[in-house]
């Protein structure tokens, strides 16, 4: 165990798993998909879906994790057995992490280009159309994205080279508490601006013509998203764990320090929105487009701007760092691969991929749709909203299920104050989630109606 690394203490692993669920997802993700669902009823459901869902699988992830003390792969093949259907989660978890990381690495690199915006001064004295435009140039401009993307990847391979201890858990520790007072600052904004009573109401008000189905898969896709779960990123840090750690209460301060981080992120974006009379609906450039108009606005606000947006590169550092941990983790355990070897190949790979992404809004690539969305949409649809709860589905049939009751029991109970907690997850993990998710999946394939 030793030679694959371990946590240097428990603080380092909780900071570092909350620093792969705090990332992109929480602060450009759930405000663009709250606005192009049309609010209301959205964040009430992803809100139960981190509670009924999220907070049971991640602990699922810990227990499965730390049980074997290996990759997903290998998690399934030794509980399973070798040939068990179920392994195929495990490699379904390595192919999310390809797809996930191509992407998110292309977003990530928006925030170095923010960053040098920002150094640059280029949002004072600006009126908040000519803000809004500068991220359509960026988007449009393919070499460019192109460029942010190989420094975003070079980066993160940098980081999973330098193993667990020194290069995942150190970056975590100032970053995160910072960017979640600077949220704070803008949210203290948001909240005297005369968009704030909108906001309220556009995220809270539940308004019955937005909810169907693909609402429903798409706030528990996003759920996931921002909790890392279903593809076994959770469960490969809580395989670098001591017995010694209490998963449950892990598992409820990540989930609150990640679901603080979204929340705070809405609340400082919305604001800004209705006060501007810009659209909720603007898709993913939205925090691009929002927050520089602020920026622009405050007194010290270009100093802001740049320390928020290397704080946002960050946050989607420590996330990146952990989603190539998945698939170099594969390498090393099954394959006995080095780490050398294995992060490099698997970030080549990664990298590749994520050209297409990248050049997702330029001239070459923006009129290419699949079934109605561009590239880089298709690969975020795939991975966040079926890859995820399908693989959070299988966890649960397996761990439910399958794993003998003894073992996931002394498990769950090692180290917990929590023990008398068992029977309630247990009864989510085997009921609640698989029911819910099944019904879900039926519901978006058209077979229950819709
Ligand atoms: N949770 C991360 C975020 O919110 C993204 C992520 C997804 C990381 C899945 C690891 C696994 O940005």
């Amino acid at each position: 165990m030793t030679s694959r690394g371990m946590w240097t203490s428990r603080m380092g692993f909780i900071l570092a798993a909350a620093g792969s669920a705090v990332g992109l997802g929480n602060v450009w993700k759930l405000p663009y998909v709250t606005g192009t669902n049309g609010g209301g009823y959205f964040i009430l459901i992803y809100l139960v879906a981190v509670l009924a869902l999220g907070f049971p699988i991640m602990i699922a992830e810990f227990v499965l994790g730390r049980n074997t003390g290996t990759s997903p792969v290998g998690t399934y093949r030794k509980l399973a057995g070798k040939g068990s259907p179920f392994v195929v989660l495990g490699w379904m978890g390595v192919a999310a992490g390809f797809i996930i990381l191509s992407y998110y690495s292309v977003v990530a690199g928006w925030t170095l280009h923010y960053v040098i915006l920002s150094i640059t001064n280029a949002f004072t004295g600006r009126e908040p159309n000519e803000i809004r435009a500068l991220f359509g140039d960026l988007y449009a401009h393919g070499p460019l994205n192109l460029f942010w993307h190989t420094i975003f990847m070079a980066i993160t391979v940098a980081v999973v080279l330098g193993g667990v201890q020194k290069g995942i858990e150190r970056s975590s520790k100032i970053m995160m508490p910072l960017l979640f007072l600077l949220l704070a600052i803008l949210v203290g904004y948001g909240v005297f601006s005369d968009g704030f009573g909108r906001t309220v109401s556009f995220i809270f008000l539940p308004k019955a013509e937005n909810l169907s189905a693909k609402t429903v898969l798409e706030a528990i896709g996003q759920a996931f998203f921002s909790l890392s779960l279903g593809m076994g990123a959770m469960l490969t840090y809580g395989s670098y764990l001591d017995k010694k750690v209490d998963l449950v209460r892990s598992s409820l301060l990540v989930c609150l320090m990640d679901t603080g981080v979204a929340l705070l992120a809405c609340f400082a974006i919305f604001p800004i929105i209705f006060s501007h009379g810009l659209e909720p609906s603007a898709g993913p450039g939205l925090v691009f487009q929002t927050l520089p108009v602020v920026f622009s606005d405050l007194p010290g606000g270009s100093v802001l701007a740049v320390l928020f947006f290397i704080l946002l590169f960050f946050a989607a550092l420590t996330s990146a760092v952990s989603l190539l941990e998945v698939v170099a983790s594969y390498f090393i355990d099954e394959r006995t691969w080095n780490r050398r070897r294995a992060t490099l190949l698997s970030g080549t790979i990664i990298f590749l991929l994520g050209i297409p992404s990248a050049l997702s809004g330029s001239d070459l690539l923006s009129s290419v749709t699949i079934l109605g969305r561009n590239v880089f949409d298709t690969m975020d649809n795939l991975a966040s909203n079926w890859m995820l709860p399908l693989g959070g589905l299988g966890m649960t049939l397996f761990l439910g299920w399958r794993l003998p009751s003894t073992v996931s029991r002394s498990e769950f109970c090692l180290g917990s104050r929590h023990s008398g907690m068992y029977r309630s997850w247990i009864t989510c993990i085997r009921y609640v989630a698989p029911i819910g998710l099944s019904l879900v999946f039926l519901y978006q394939i058209g077979l229950l109606g819709s």
